[in-house]
């Protein structure tokens, strides 16, 4: 189901004919940050940023080839220092370089060591496009990630830059994203622990941060071999210039319906935190049924995809589920955003009540799906072996 997980070059405009560029949609993500233009220019840079294509960026990138950010922040090569107090000083000499986790549009995750400390951690590293945005947006998410601090999203480590590319280090969970683990087969009280969490976790956000998530899906939802599940690339690393208009559109959209008309017409303030609910709901069948709900063989293209998430009956849990657990899906997958549940409503619903008094052996389920994984790809290793045709001296070899 990973693999399928492709971007195809595909944007709204080609479906709405919508010539017109949203802007600042990353900047909306969450409170407002300081413009780092205001940031005094120094009057001198050096020859390293001069030289740079960041040259043209001087407001932000100071003469050290730091990332200075008016009074949010400092993002330089040996760490990041939150003008709100705490500095996280990790640097990439301090790194030995693992294998890679996985890849985003934004770049690649791979699993580290710090050294100086011996815990693994996974980088994200962020190549830079050049534009006020998204350096805005990747300070944004640096300034949320070092507060949130719940047991249902990953821990921040730290941060710094070099040359054009941003590095964050978070927690590495060794069990991976959700996506790669759902279809081994979810029963309804795993699903119910992985949805609290996320629930929990997304109300931390919202409740503690004013912030929303806008990338809910389940490859942003990790889990570790102790069956702890946490959500990761809120903020917007995950999602920096994800406005419609401008982006590729994945086979897959967790957009809710008032998120995709919205953006389609450029008004990005349709976007709320019921928006996110619907994610919830989305990703939630999804973990449940082992596949993308809207699949994309049912679709001839992603305009009757997306035509269908807006005009169509929102998909439901199968019946072998109980009916707390499809009311409760139901209640996030409510196409006007206005008769959503909220994420209070969630946690009181009799399904994740149920969730609370039980115990759900979530390190057990961990271990069993990360069995199927490896089986999974020791599959695919075979089948690609025996589809590989034989090397043209292989024939001529005497038997
Ligand atoms: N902290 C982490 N620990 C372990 N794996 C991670 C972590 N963060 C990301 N990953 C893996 O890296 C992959 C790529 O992440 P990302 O760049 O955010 O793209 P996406 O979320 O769209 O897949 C994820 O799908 C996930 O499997
Ligand atoms: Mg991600």
């Amino acid at each position: 189901m990973a693999a399928r997980r492709n971007k195809p070059l595909f944007k709204l405009s080609d479906i709405t004919g919508d010539q017109q560029e949203a802007s600042g949609g990353a900047l909306g993500a969450g409170p407002a940050t300081d413009n780092p233009r205001d940031t005094e220019w120094p009057p001198r840079r050096s020859a390293a940023v001069t030289n740079t294509p960041f040259a043209n960026f001087g407001k932000i990138v100071d003469p050290s080839g730091a990332l200075n950010f008016s009074g949010k922040a400092v993002v330089h090569s040996s760490g990041v220092d939150f003008s709100n107090g705490p500095s996280f000083a990790i640097n990439m000499d301090q790194l030995q370089l693992g294998e890679e986790l996985g890849n985003g549009a934004y770049g690649t995750v791979k699993r580290v060591l710090h050294k100086p400390t011996n815990v693994a951690m996974a980088m994200k590293e962020i190549r830079l496009e050049l534009d006020d945005t998204k350096l805005n947006a990747i300070i944004m998410e640096l300034d949320i990630l070092h507060r949130a601090v719940h047991p249902s999203i990953v821990d921040f480590y730290g941060a710094f830059f070099i040359e054009s590319c941003v590095y964050y280090c978070m927690e590495y969970m060794d069990a991976g994203s959700l996506d790669k683990l759902y279809g081994v087969g979810v029963p309804e009280p795993v699903l119910g622990r992985i949805i609290s969490c996320m629930v929990k976790g997304l109300k931390f956000l919202k409740d503690e941060l004013q912030i929303i998530h806008r990338d809910v899906k389940p490859t942003n939802v990790l889990l570790n071999k102790r069956g702890d599940v946490k959500l990761c690339d809120f903020g917007v690393s995950g999602q920096l210039d994800k406005s419609l208009a401008k982006t590729n559109i994945g086979c897959q959209s967790y957009m809710a319906p008032e998120r995709i008309k919205g953006e389609s017409q450029n008004a990005l303030s349709t976007y709320t935190v019921s928006s996110d609910v619907w994610s919830v709901g989305l990703a939630t069948l999804e973990i449940a049924i082992g596949k993308y709900p809207y699949p994309p063989e049912t679709y001839s293209n992603v305009f009757a995809q997306l035509t269908a998430i807006i005009h169509g009956d929102p998909p439901e849990l199968p019946d072998t589920y109980s009916e707390t657990a499809r009311d409760w899906v139901s209640r996030c997958l409510v196409k006007r955003p206005e008769d959503r549940a909220t994420y209070a409503q969630l946690l009181s619903h009799p399904f994740l009540h149920e969730d609370a008094r039980r115990n759900v052996d979530m390190r057990g389920w961990v271990a069993r799906a990360l069995q199927w994984k490896d089986e999974q790809k020791q599959q695919r290793r075979l089948r690609q072996q025996e589809s590989e045709p034989l090397h043209p001296t292989d024939t001529l070899r005497p038997s």
